[in-house]
């Protein structure tokens, strides 16, 4: 079976203009379509913060400077809601999943991850269990604290666990040209030609931070693609390599 990693983003899952507001009819909606391709793939997890992490880690200051112990705490309490609320839907809907803390697996250096022990995940997946990750504040050998963003942590593990696809969630229908009509095939060498212009906080780069870490997996040789994860029937496609309306990114 192939391994897959999934991230939902926290423009599916939140509402990121607001602040700790979840969108609990889109966790509905993602969790039947893991549930869905969940027979046909491994699926590792990982899920954004939206509006349960990044106002907040950027009141703090957390990606700027040493971010304060109490940032840390606040800013990760309100990602642990966001992921309780997630893991409860995906087993409610007969997804075995289970939470796995990124913290405690990896150490970043100026916010990029150094370390990571990747054998927890990887045993878990061997057992017919999804694990869940998360965007996370890290420890950052130079910094204190870092956010690293499940973007970052989706594709170095994509390349780690040697994943044959990287399925990027989000809630618009791909990466989206100046018409809003969704680019079918984008070329990271040509990224400057469209506009990212991020409206809600992201304090790890919105879709050009996204597409920039894509990077990683593609020189991997790991295909990856974008696009809606709530919209009924995309994302189980995506995960399983069907033909659906999204964006394939390549080199
Ligand atoms: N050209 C573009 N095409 C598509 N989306 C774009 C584009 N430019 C900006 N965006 C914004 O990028 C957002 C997706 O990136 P963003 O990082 O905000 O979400 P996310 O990764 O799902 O959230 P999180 O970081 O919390 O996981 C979309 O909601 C959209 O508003
Ligand atoms: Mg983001």
């Amino acid at each position: 079976m192939e391994t897959v990693v999934v991230k939902v983003g926290g423009s599916a899952i939140t509402w990121k203009s607001k602040v700790k507001a979840a969108r609990v009819d889109a966790v509905k909606a993602i969790a039947r379509e893991l549930r869905k391709a969940s027979s046909k793939a491994r699926i590792l997890l990982v899920h954004g913060a939206g509006s349960f992490g990044h106002p907040i880690a950027r009141r703090y200051g957390i990606t700027t400077s040493s971010g304060g112990a109490h940032g840390v705490a606040e800013t990760r309490l309100s990602l642990l809601e966001l992921s309780y609320m997630l893991l409860k839907e995906l087993n409610e809907a007969g997804v075995k999943a289970t939470l796995l803390s990124p913290m405690a697996l990896m150490v970043a250096r100026r916010g990029r991850i150094d370390k990571i022990f990747t054998e927890p995940i990887a045993r878990l997946l061997d057992h017919g269990i999804m694990p869940v990750l998360h965007g996370d504040v890290v420890s950052d050998l130079e910094a204190c604290f870092t956010v690293v963003s499940g973007d970052q942590i989706a594709c170095r593990l994509a390349v780690e666990l040697k994943a044959s696809r990287v399925v990027f969630g989000v809630d618009v229908d791909g990466v989206l040209d100046e018409r809003g009509g969704v680019v079918r095939e984008l070329s990271l060498s040509r990224l400057s030609e469209y506009s990212m212009q991020q409206k809600a906080p992201d304090v790890t780069g919105g879709m050009a931070g996204k597409l920039m870490e894509a990077k990683a997996a593609l020189e991997a040789g790991i295909p990856v693609v974008v696009g809606n994860a709530v919209k009924p029937g995309v994302l189980s496609k995506m995960i399983c390599g069907e033909p659906v309306r999204c964006t394939l990114v390549t080199l």
